[in-house]
């Protein structure tokens, strides 16, 4: 990226706030539901975890968007972590409303959420609240059910572009073994990665 000196008052413009904003790595979500028989979705980078009791989510979504509108009507929506290999997928998602959905491998909730196939996770939520945030609407979704597959890797937005994690960039030494008083996740096949004792990393990601 190119350097961007200390920039403030009327020289704050979009351009110098995305790029900087864009430092700041995420991963990117499909959330999906079906609205009167039609599959309506959007890639989001702006997920995070937000509650565990009550277990809750949120994404911003553009004031401008189309899609928002209509999906926000879904009795349930899906929450989809794209794994490493849904770049394409991502830009699919993010491009033309009606070709959205086009040869994507789906499952669908009983409540009409819409989960791809080989995410490395699935959230099933419902809409909770929504809260105006200047040009954005930030969207906090109740979560009713979940699963995750614990050996895919997810896709990682950063600078605009597409990104691998490489799986020793967190060294939990580093961190004195916990992350707001929960023990790190240790690399599999270390000491203390007894199935039951690894929690606790979801507040760091
Ligand atoms: C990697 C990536 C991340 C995105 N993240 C968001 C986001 O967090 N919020 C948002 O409103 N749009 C985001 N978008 C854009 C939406 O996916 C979609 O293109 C946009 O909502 C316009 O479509 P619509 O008018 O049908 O809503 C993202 C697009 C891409 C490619």
């Amino acid at each position: 990226m190119t350097v961007i000196p200390e920039t403030s008052g009327a020289d704050l413009d979009p351009r110098v706030l995305r790029d900087v904003f864009g430092t700041f790595p995420s991963g990117v979500v499909a959330v999906a539901g079906r609205v009167g028989g039609q599959l309506v979705g959007i890639a989001a980078s702006s997920f995070t975890s937000v509650s565990i009791d009550p277990p809750l989510v949120s994404f911003s979504v553009a004031r401008t968007s189309n899609t928002w509108p209509v999906l926000r009507d879904a009795g349930e929506l899906g929450i989809s972590v794209l794994a490493d290999h849904h770049d394409r997928l991502c830009r699919q998602l993010a491009g033309p409303a009606d070709r959205r959905f086009d040869d994507l491998a789906l499952r669908s909730s009983a409540g009409g959420a819409l989960l791809l196939d080989e995410a490395v996770a699935s959230l099933t939520c419902s809409l909770h609240a929504e809260v105006e945030a200047g040009d954005h609407v930030i969207v906090l979704l109740r979560v009713h059910a979940v699963c995750a597959e614990g050996d895919r890797a997810p896709l990682v937005f950063h600078e605009s572009g597409f990104k691998r994690l490489h799986r020793d960039d967190l060294d939990p030494a580093a961190l004195d073994g916990r992350i707001n008083g929960e023990p790190v996740r240790k690399p599999v096949g270390e000491p203390g990665t007894e199935p039951g004792t690894a929690r606790g990393a979801e507040d760091a990601a």
